[in-house]
């Protein structure tokens, strides 16, 4: 692994220290994004390594055809019924350990696989440490049906809101709207600043027509920092 990248390194090493927290036994949510790919494939060696009896609930397409890939047996959420872990990436996170999460477009699943699950660890490099949300944009997943006055909605909710930007953009796949794993499309908030992310959570998914939203407060226990010249942190 001395060819990689300093930000593929940094994604490498944390994803190799969370797979510490796995047992045999376990049933282990698999996060999505490029960190949690890292973290998939050091799972699949630690498995063939140790000769670890594991399940994995992939939480997107993406993931579960990895998964499957590299041997890592695959169930769903509803057989698995309960978690003991997931590893998870993140596009941000902030000192309380809450998150922005969708950045992949796969939140939905996510946010129910890892509040499904005794303990979520997050696996980032340093550059997604922020000490307030919403640099990165917040995705929103919304239904089809009438997305564009689910957006004005949004909009006008936002006014109210603690934030610092309040422009909004339908995500798109080339010329058409990008859709989820559920048949979703996402909106992404640019906020810059979010100010409370507890109530802001709380407000954007009682607008009818948003399914859920990529801020996930208090589900995170634990975040591994990988940086790029090999350091690990735990917080
Ligand atoms: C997918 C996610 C990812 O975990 C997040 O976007 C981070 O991705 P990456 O590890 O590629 O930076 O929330 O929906």
């Amino acid at each position: 692994m001395t060819d990689l990248s300093p930000i593929d390194k940094a994604k490498f090493v944390a994803a190799k220290r969370a797979v510490d927290y796995v047992q045999d036994g376990m049933r282990i949510g698999l996060g999505t994004g490029s960190t949690a790919a890292w973290m998939v494939r050091c799972l699949a060696e630690k498995m063939q390594a140790e000769g670890l009896d594991i399940v994995g609930v992939p939480t997107s397409t993406r993931t579960a055809d990895l998964a499957r890939e590299l041997g890592i047996p695959v169930i769903s959420l509803d057989e698995a019924k309960w978690l003991d872990l997931t590893i998870d990436g993140a596009d941000e996170f902030d000192g309380e350990l809450n998150l922005i999460k969708g950045g992949g477009g796969a939140l939905l699943q996510e946010k129910i696989v890892a509040t499904a699950s005794d303990r979520m660890v997050v696996i980032a490099d340093a550059a997604k440490d922020v000490t307030a949300l919403g640099a990165f944009p917040l995705p929103i997943e919304v239904i089809p049906f009438g997305w564009q006055t689910t957006k004005a909605l949004v909009e006008e909710t936002l006014i109210n809101m603690d934030v610092l930007g309040r422009d909004t953009s339908l995500r798109m796949n080339d010329d058409t709207p990008y859709v989820t794993d559920e048949g979703n499309y996402i909106i992404d908030l640019h906020l810059r600043r979010i100010g409370n992310a507890r109530q802001l959570s709380l407000v954007l998914n009682q607008v009818p027509g948003v399914v859920e939203n990529g801020l996930f407060i208090d589900i995170c226990d634990v975040v591994i920092i990988g940086h790029g010249d090999g350091r690990v942190q735990v917080r």
